[in-house]
């Protein structure tokens, strides 16, 4: 169960935390792993590691954000079966203490970056006869969390453009869904800590924990685990579906 033999996967941000994960995770299974990431040496290192447990896996420095970058990237690759738009960026702020730029830039990763690969891939994969696109969302797009007004704006994007994609191209065999994770211990957490509770990190780090009723963040491999799900054979039913990874904080959280 759960094989990718034979699938060509390309992952955004591969190169660290939940996407890293993802690509050790579908490496394993038998894809060929292509990573798309800004940040050259995370991406290489993954693929170092996929190579050094027998896997195959090729690292595009790229900026999603950037769509002739990511349209030369794409035609690189050349095939594709499996696309995770996972790639994203933090950010903390109220509407009122949001800066144009800042949104801008939340705006264009985020959302245009997740655009801008299902533009490329979307004829790939039709060209495949079919496959799956997973996008990772966040539960910032279905609760109001606090602080997080661009970050949660790019999630909703992102909740709404799954439901949309799964749609528009049922006929074409491309399923759709995405995952919605509470906080996952990767560096993206460490960094917006670092970067906007400095001094306070260790007790930041118990709160953010302590806010899933489970009392702890989840693991990368826990969301990769499952995106192989969601992007094997085996879910071929599942389409146009958010799915909460998140240690009971949208349900239970009372
Ligand atoms: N960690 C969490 O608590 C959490 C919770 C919910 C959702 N998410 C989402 O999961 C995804 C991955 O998060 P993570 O925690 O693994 O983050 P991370 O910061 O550890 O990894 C993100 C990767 O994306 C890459 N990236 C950023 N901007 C890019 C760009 N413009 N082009 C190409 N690559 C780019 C970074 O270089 C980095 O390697 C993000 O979309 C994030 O919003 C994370």
């Amino acid at each position: 169960m759960f094989s990718l033999k034979g699938k060509s996967a390309v992952i955004t941000g591969g190169g660290s935390g939940i996407g890293k994960a993802i690509s050790l995770c579908f490496a394993k299974q038998g894809a060929a792993v292509h990573i798309i990431e800004l940040n050259a040496d995370g991406a290489s290192e993954t693929v170092q590691e996929i190579k050094a447990a027998g896997g195959n896996a090729l690292a595009y420095g790229c900026d999603v954000s950037r769509q002739e970058q990511v349209l030369d990237t794409f035609n690189q690759i050349g095939s594709v079966d499996i696309l995770v738009n996972n790639a994203g960026i933090a950010h903390i702020g109220k509407a009122d203490t949001t800066s144009e730029e800042d949104f801008v830039k939340v705006f264009n990763v985020n959302v245009k970056g997740a655009y801008n690969c299902l533009y490329a891939a979307i004829p790939l994969l039709k060209k495949a006869g079919g496959g799956v696109i997973l996008n990772m969302a966040s539960i910032a797009a279905v609760v109001g969390i606090t602080d997080r007004f661009a970050y949660s704006m790019s999630k909703g994007a992102i909740y709404a453009m799954t439901l949309s994609v799964a749609r528009d191209y049922m006929a074409d065999h491309i399923r759709c869904n995405s995952i919605s994770p509470a906080r996952v211990h990767t560096p993206f957490v460490d960094g917006f800590i670092a970067k906007n509770y400095a001094g306070q990190e260790e007790e930041i780090f118990e709160k953010l924990s302590k806010s899933q009723p489970m009392g702890r963040m989840g693991k990368p491999e826990e969301v990769a685990n499952l995106a192989l799900y969601l992007c094997s054979d085996e879910s071929g039913f599942i389409t146009g579906n958010d799915y909460p990874l998140d240690g009971g904080f949208i349900k239970l959280n009372n």
